[in-house]
């Protein structure tokens, strides 16, 4: 039995030490070990042992097994330092290989037509306000001195939610949100989302971006607001930008304007840019109408303001020359990654 378990375990040993791989070495401990394995076969022969040797060739039979175990162990363990090392080898790293290259973002025009609009009027001291994209049409048309019926209603083709819940149409309805908070004095910047159901075209886009401006004050006059714009479009358009008033009809404005800026392009010669006239309508404006001060909770007679209404990509297409609002939204990054 001694012999046959050394004979056993000098086997085991040769064929271990002679292993190449993990595979190798599992095969070797299931033929010796496993349930079938040689050892295995020899622990079913104690039955023929006599009962009084039983315990020292039990002893004899573990000692084997530990010993090929522990054979086993140490040879796993040199196999998997070998093929780590050698994996280590075949993987270097090139720390000056040159990197990959990623695509920087780009701002939008939008956006940064949008921060540039904030500057100036944060300069002037305008605080920037948000109000909902879904609005009510109270806000949207009835606190704005448009009531049912009005024909301003249809020019401004909108889409409703309910009979009484829409999506904006005009960033307007945050003026009538601010003045209804009774803080006092107002000077606010609204920059935001507007919707209208228009089909898509060079001019047109059914969801577009409007900036809204809001002043309300004692003693606030019609120069207050040519002032204000005048020196928004220097400090946008550049120092040479004249502007012009002519007299327009907003609901919530008395008396209104749409307001050109002189073509920056030609410097007011006529071009292509300005259609030949010299001159480009960047905006609308006026003086905000008494029966809104009133509907939002204000006393006409103590406190006065102005408005306007900047179309945001009608300002970025004409800063950066672009001639279709399409563009805008394609998100094309040919297109983008020029600005
Ligand atoms: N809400 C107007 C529009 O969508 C633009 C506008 C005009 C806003 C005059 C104003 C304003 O605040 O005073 O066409």
């Amino acid at each position: 039995m001694k012999e046959k378990l050394q004979a056993i375990k000098e086997e085991a040993i040769a064929k271990i030490e002679a292993a190449k791989d993990l595979d190798a070495l599992n095969e070797i401990k299931v033929n010796m070990l496993g349930k079938k394995g040689e050892l295995t076969q020899v622990l079913k022969g104690m039955k023929d042992v006599a009962p009084e040797d039983r315990p020292k060739v039990g002893q004899m039979v573990n000692d084997t097994r530990f010993a090929i175990e522990e054979k086993l162990e140490a040879v796993k363990k040199d196999i998997a330092k070998k093929l780590r090392e050698e994996k280590m080898k075949k993987e270097v790293i090139d720390v000056t290989l040159p990197g990959t290259m990623h695509m920087k973002g780009h701002r939008h025009p939008n956006q940064i037509a949008l921060e540039e609009l904030e500057r100036v009027f944060i300069g002037m001291g305008y605080e920037i306000v948000e109000g909902p994209e879904v609005e009510y049409d109270h806000y949207n048309f009835e606190l704005l001195n448009i009531p049912a019926n009005h024909p301003a209603k249809d020019e401004q083709d909108t889409f409703y939610i309910t009979k009484d819940i829409l999506l904006r149409t005009q960033t307007s309805p945050v003026q009538a949100r601010v003045m209804e908070t009774g803080r006092m004095p107002i000077r606010i910047l609204a920059p935001g989302r507007v919707f209208r159901s228009d089909e898509v075209d060079a001019t047109h886009s059914p969801s577009f971006h409007q900036v809204e401006g809001l002043v309300v004050d004692k003693n606030i006059t019609f120069a207050d607001l040519k002032g204000t714009l005048e020196q928004f479009a220097h400090e946008f358009f550049g120092p040479e930008t004249k502007i012009k008033l002519r007299p327009h009809h907003f609901p919530f404005t008395e008396p209104s304007a749409e307001v050109d800026v002189s073509c920056f392009k030609c410097g007011g010669k006529g071009c292509r840019m300005c259609k030949g006239s010299g001159w480009i309508e960047i905006l609308g404006c006026g003086m905000v109408h008494p029966k809104v001060l009133k509907d939002c909770g204000i006393d006409p007679e103590e406190y006065s303001g102005f408005a306007f209404g900047i179309g945001l990509e009608r300002v970025a297409l004409l800063k950066y020359e672009i001639d279709d609002m399409r563009l805008l939204y394609e998100n094309d990054m040919r297109f983008l990654k020029q600005f």
